[in-house]
């Protein structure tokens, strides 16, 4: 097989391979998706989460592969602020994701790339310095049907309100996002 890779990139990129007999086949890939927050300990791993329930529930999670990851490195390894996961866990998902900071093969990786507010998207665009991959950094909230909202604002420093209002934000946007990829990859 002929290997059809980028420098950097950590598994082979989807689509037509040719083998040494000149025989062209779909290369059979998931889709991936990466959710990116700021710190990787509340707004990223809820998304994480509530998308993984969606996938789950629609049978497909055998096509899509999802992981979260935070644009500052400080809780590298941590697991999800207990606020979010008590949230979390009053609508039935269990947060088991360990924190990581983004690295820009995610940016080969990933095929849709999701940033919970404005910052976050500048950072990630930024961190696309030969600007390579433009349109697969989005704002999450660009696949809200039920909400008016651009962002998904950072519930650190509030209250126990902020963190029931990200995931009801959440629950929107990954709904909308699930239509999205189904009809990429059906
Ligand atoms: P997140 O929230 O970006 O949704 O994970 C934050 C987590 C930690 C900090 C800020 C926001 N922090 O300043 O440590």
């Amino acid at each position: 097989m002929i290997e059809k890779t980028e420098p950097g990139l950590h598994r082979p990129l989807p689509g037509l391979w040719t083998d040494q007999n000149q025989t062209t086949f779909v290369m059979d890939s998931k889709f991936r998706l990466l959710f990116v927050c700021l710190g990787n300990i509340c707004r990223s791993p809820a998304a994480e989460g509530v998308m993984r329930r969606l996938v789950e529930e629609t049978g497909l999670g055998d096509r899509i592969e999802i992981d979260s990851a935070g644009t500052a490195g400080w809780h590298e390894g941590k697991r999800s602020d207990p606020r979010m996961r008590k949230a979390s866990a009053r609508r039935g998902l269990d947060l088991t994701h360990l924190a990581r900071q983004v690295r820009r093969t995610d940016l080969a990786e990933f095929d849709l790339v999701l940033a919970m507010d404005r910052q976050n998207l500048a950072d990630l665009l930024a961190l696309d310095a030969a600007g390579l991959y433009p349109a697969r950094i989005r704002l999450l909230c660009e696949f809200c049907t039920r909400h008016e909202a651009h962002e998904v604002p950072d519930p650190y420093y509030g209250g126990e309100e902020g963190f029931e209002h990200v995931l009801d934000l959440l629950e929107d946007a990954c709904t909308g996002l699930l239509d999205h990829v189904r009809s990429r990859i059906s």
